[in-house]
């Protein structure tokens, strides 16, 4: 059955969003901005229609500064924020992106109750936090996309490092979306051998720093923003997952009632993915050392929670 599709924020990453989810025709896609963008969403959502001849695809693309036409998705991907600039960190944005997930998230429990949600505005696992807050809904329907992008990173830099192909590289990155980044090379492969078999240590050990530094080597590149072609691309297979209830298992960041020795925070962890959105936090075994990474993880996303309580953002 068509599903419907909204995205929040016609900015980079909402625009090559909606345009990716066009080209697959899973359903209608609403992509919604505020009103002081008057018809640039519009314009886009045309513009993007426009290709469906050239490209093979028949989606009905909308673009509106208002949220009636998102009424009833089934799906709602908030993008609505602003992206880092070089020398700015991803907790740079709390304040201001928080003041915008919160109103976005209003209206996705007004018009939309529901829906599951995917947050990717950043510093990432708090706004995801904002939003389960706001909407009130129950924890399987609100995640954070952070590391399907993150392990794409690790995989494509393996990949490099090897010569093979990406799509024989399975990486497991952990953690909260951020320095804290926990990339589990112990859990990472290459066509089912440990990667941990096939590259000597230190050269592990500066992938996985390369791969948290992911997001800042593309700012620092970009110099006006940050990367939108694979988090778009990552959004995607998380909403595949979710429309053909496919049930992948995908890192993902998710409410944790305990899972992960971790309590009231979200922080990136393996989630099976279906129509119901987390359908199941998926256990991994980890050594202290892991164990110990994710707990700082953990933590650095809680003091960005308290840090939205004092100023009052959340309650
Ligand atoms: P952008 O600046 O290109 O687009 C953001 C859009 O949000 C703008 O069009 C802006 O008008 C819109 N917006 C602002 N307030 C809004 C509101 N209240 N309602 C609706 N729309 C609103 O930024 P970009 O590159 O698209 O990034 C968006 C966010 O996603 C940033 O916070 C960025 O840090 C984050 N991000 C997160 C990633 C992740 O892995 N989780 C990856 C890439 C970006
Ligand atoms: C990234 O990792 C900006 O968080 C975003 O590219």
């Amino acid at each position: 059955m068509p599903k419907k599709i909204t995205i929040i924020g016609a900015g980079n990453v909402g625009a090559t969003l909606t345009q990716r989810l066009a080209e697959k025709e899973w359903g209608d896609v609403v992509m919604v901005d505020v009103p002081q963008t008057q018809d640039m969403p519009a314009g886009k959502a045309l513009d993007i229609s426009q290709a469906g001849l050239v490209y093979g695809y028949d989606t009905r693309v909308t673009g509106t500064t208002e949220y009636g036409p998102t009424a009833n998705s089934d799906i709602v991907v908030i993008t609505a924020g602003i992206p880092r600039k070089p020398g700015m960190s991803r907790d740079d944005l709390l304040n201001t992106n928080a003041g915008i997930v919160k109103s976005v998230s209003e209206q996705v429990a007004k018009h939309s109750p529901n829906a599951v949600v995917i947050v990717v505005s950043n510093p990432l696992d708090a706004m995801a936090y904002v939003a389960l807050k706001t909407t009130g809904f129950p924890r399987q329907r609100v995640l954070g996309m952070a590391g399907v992008l993150d392990s794409a990173r690790m995989a494509r830099f393996l990949a490099e490092a090897l010569n093979v192909s990406v799509e024989d590289i399975q990486p497991t990155v952990l953690g909260g979306h951020g320095d804290t980044m926990v990339p589990l090379v112990r859990y990472t492969t290459v066509a089912g051998v440990p990667v941990t078999e096939l590259l000597p240590k230190e050269k592990l050990d500066a992938i996985v720093q390369r791969t948290r530094d992911g997001g800042a080597e593309i700012v620092r590149l970009l110099k006006t923003g940050s990367a939108y072609y694979a988090p778009s691309a990552s959004v995607v297979a998380m909403v595949e997952s979710i429309v053909k209830d496919k049930k992948r298992i995908l890192p993902c960041a998710a409410y944790l009632e305990g899972e992960y020795d971790s309590r009231g925070v979200f922080l990136g962890v393996p989630v099976k993915l279906g129509a119901k959105g987390v359908e199941e936090i998926v256990p991994l075994r980890l050594t202290a050392e892991e164990q110990s990474e994710l707990k700082k993880s953990a933590d650095s996303v809680k003091d960005l929670i308290e840090t939205m309580r004092r100023s009052g953002v959340i309650g």
